[in-house]
């Protein structure tokens, strides 16, 4: 099968679905990929049970430099019909929390669903396949292969982002979209824990383990979801949200009583127990050792009834809004996306084809789409794979 209608570059998420979808209308379509297994992020995610998609997902769970860039690939293959797919196979599913849909059993089942599908349709794919040179001489791509030269009329670029490298993730699609002349949006970790120095990180390290239910602000964007301390820094949801959004060298806002007027709490407290100190009186509001370190580390002691109004006060601000400066992220090796990518601008919204380069595809998450932590990003996957799988 050296002369394909479509080679589809890696087995992935969004290039099985892409394929999938091509060699149900009848295009001779072959996947390749470097990897011993396809879709090995798929095995790994949402903790072993995949999370495939999200019940609410729209638009505005999306970043990308062109918001608007997704809209027509999500209109027209929505959670609705991944769920569909999933339901044909039997699959049992649940809904976790905020439309986040699980596998009951085991993330293998959705790549177990994939490959039925693409070998039903006719697609083929071929594992352990590295991928030396791509080139376009004439109306169609030559790709130089470990295990030969492939060509083809279409050539779909699904090798995903470079997170996780250990998984054999690469920037390859950067590099690709480059050489044929394509913007690439600078590439950084996203979904990733955040990193602090000095003090916080002391402090973020003595309360490993720790999870509170927080709200979590960079400027005008705000995640309510857990948010647990590490060794190293922050993570949880609410962190991992915000890591996508959040800008070096300024501080993110984290909001450890979200539902508590902690001011009016404290008021009370200090009239009902004038006797008890200010961090049992926190203790209250927040887990007893979260309670204790901030205490120290916000200076506030002594017996509630020699607290003013204003020490009181102050003391809720801290709660309500901790100013917080990160260093850093964990970066690659942990992030769950890469953000940024083959720019947009490139595209066509509508098939993911380069306006630059007729015939040359890029789909999932090398293009500069990233979606929110809770099934967005496989949603991305399957819908921008769907896209280019009716056209190619
Ligand atoms: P994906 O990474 O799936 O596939 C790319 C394929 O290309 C891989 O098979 C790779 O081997 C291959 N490849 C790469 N470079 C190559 C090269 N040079 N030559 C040949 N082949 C190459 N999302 C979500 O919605 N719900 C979730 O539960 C999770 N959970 C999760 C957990 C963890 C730990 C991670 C790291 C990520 C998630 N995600 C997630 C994100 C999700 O996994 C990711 O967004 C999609 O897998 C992206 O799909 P793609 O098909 O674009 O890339």
């Amino acid at each position: 099968m050296h002369d394909l209608d479509v080679l589809v570059l890696g087995g992935g998420a969004a290039g099985l679905m892409c394929g999938i979808e091509a060699a149900k209308r009848g295009r001779r379509v072959l996947v390749v990929d470097h990897a011993a297994k396809p879709a090995e992020k798929i095995r790994i995610s949402g903790g072993g049970r995949c999370n495939f998609t999200n019940l609410n997902c729209t638009p505005a769970n999306f970043l990308s430099a062109n918001p608007r860039f997704c809209i027509s690939a999500l209109k027209r293959y929505t959670q609705h019909d991944f769920l569909a797919l999933v339901e044909k196979h039997r699959i049992a599913w649940h809904e976790k929390t905020l439309g986040q849909l699980f596998c009951d059993g085991s993330s293998k089942e959705i790549i177990r669903m994939l490959l039925a599908e693409l070998a039903a349709a006719g697609g083929v794919l071929q594992l352990d396949t590295e991928i030396k040179a791509v080139s376009k001489p004439d109306e169609r791509f030559s790709v130089a292969t470990s295990r030969g030269t492939l060509q083809a009329a279409s050539l779909v670029v699904a090798t995903g982002g470079p997170s996780i490298p250990k998984m054999g993730a690469t920037g390859f699609a950067y590099e690709l979209a480059r050489q044929f002349g394509l913007n690439v949006i600078a590439p950084r970790a996203g979904l990733v824990p955040l990193t602090f120095s000095d003090a916080n990180k002391e402090l973020c390290s003595r309360l490993s383990g720790v999870s509170v239910d927080a709200k979590v602000s960079f400027q005008k964007t705000t995640f309510r979801e857990g948010l647990l301390f590490t060794h190293r820094g922050l993570s949880g949801p609410s962190i991992l949200q915000i890591s996508s959004y959040w800008q070096e060298g300024r501080p993110i806002s984290v909001n450890l009583v979200p539902d508590t007027d902690a001011f009016e709490t404290l008021r009370r407290a200090r009239q009902e127990t004038p006797k008890q100190d200010l961090k049992t009186a926190i203790g209250q509001m927040l887990p007893h050792r979260l309670a204790e370190e901030l205490s120290q580390a916000f200076q506030l002691k002594g017996r509630l009834a020699d607290q003013s109004d204003k020490v009181l006060r102050r003391a809720a601000e801290q709660l309500g809004s901790w100013q917080l400066t990160p260093v850093g992220t964990e970066g690659y090796r942990t992030a769950e996306v890469t953000l940024g990518g083959v720019d947009t601008s490139e595209l066509s919204s509508r098939t993911m084809e380069s306006a630059r380069v007729p015939g040359l595809y890029f789909i999932g998450e090398g293009v500069d789409v990233t979606g929110h932590l809770g099934g967005f990003n496989f949603q991305w996957a399957w819908s921008s794979g769907h896209a280019a799988g009716q056209v190619v």
